[in-house]
């Protein structure tokens, strides 16, 4: 059976699937998006997802209205079709199409992507692994709240990161750390974790929403406040959190090893309740 995508109203096969030239999203990254992970066939925390996506796209202007149940059953319906067990959802909602120009027409008609990839996770299991990052200035807007496709600057630090032989890239701003390129940092110190307040400095990640409640309900210590690369560098533990790589140790950070490059507690402890969060749903 070969692969499909979603295209606006259409089901089209992967290979076929194509939009406009003169998409926005293309031209500009004036569009938004998602990534879902699929665990045994199921959503993960998807209706964060859904709540996020609306916040994107009302801060953006881009007039789309969704439902979740029908947005769902398309979701369903391509992890049947493309037979996936583990993987992710990918979604895109672009402003649409439009004759170039920076300032964009109203009533435009915005394209709406979905497709799904395969993808094996990082779980707290035998082959549990803890990754490697580079620091990296945080070149991006001032408004990383909004999901959008504007990704340059993290795609070429994780780009560097990537050719260090590093997992990913965490990114520095004004001396303080502001998130990783596809995820949020959080660190241990004293049994205490700390993470980045949820503001226009960061994506308030789903994966980070979720895990606070856990924290909360298992009466471990948060506190959310920013944080600087010498406290990174001096944490106990160091982990990162997105929908790709759910609670992920990060071992060592440019050439400094955290916790003597072994998984921590703290986190390995965060990494089994998030799964069950889920595995049990
Ligand atoms: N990225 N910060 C950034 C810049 C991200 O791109 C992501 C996720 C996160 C974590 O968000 P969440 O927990 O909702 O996945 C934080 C996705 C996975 C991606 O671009 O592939």
């Amino acid at each position: 059976m070969s692969k499909i995508a979603y295209i606006n109203s259409k089901y089209i096969k992967f290979n076929n699937a194509k939009i406009h030239i003169e998409d926005r999203g293309l031209q500009f990254a004036d569009s938004v998006y998602e990534v879902v992970a699929i665990i045994n066939k199921n959503l993960v925390d998807l209706k964060f997802h859904f709540k996020r996506l609306r916040y994107s796209l009302g801060k953006l202007n881009i007039e789309y209205k969704f439902n979740d149940k029908k947005l769902t059953n398309i979701f369903i319906k391509l992890i049947d079709n493309n037979l996936v067990k583990n993987g992710i959802i990918y979604l895109q909602i672009t402003r649409g199409v439009q004759s170039r120009e920076h300032a964009y027409k109203r009533n435009l008609k915005p394209t709406l992507i979905i497709y799904t990839q395969n993808k094996i996770f990082n779980l707290p299991n035998k082959n549990f692994k803890g990754v490697k990052a580079i620091t990296h200035e945080d070149l991006r807007w001032s408004r990383r709240d909004i999901k959008t496709t504007n990704l340059l600057p993290n795609v070429l630090a994780e780009n560097l990161a990537n050719k260090r032989n590093a997992y990913t890239a965490i990114l520095i701003k004004n001396n303080k750390i502001t998130e990783g390129s596809h995820s949020n940092i959080w660190i241990v110190k004293n049994n205490k974790i700390l993470t980045h307040p949820s503001n226009t400095d960061i994506l308030k990640g789903v994966t980070r929403t979720t895990l606070k409640l856990i924290i909360k309900e298992f009466g471990l210590k948060l506190s959310e406040n920013s944080f600087t690369k010498k406290q990174l560098y001096d944490a106990d533990e160091v982990f990162l959190t997105s929908s790709g790589s759910f609670v992920t140790p990060v071992i060592k950070i440019d050439s400094k090893l955290i916790n003597n490059g072994k998984i921590g507690n703290i986190t390995l402890k965060l990494a089994k309740l998030y799964s069950k969060s889920f595995i049990n749903e």
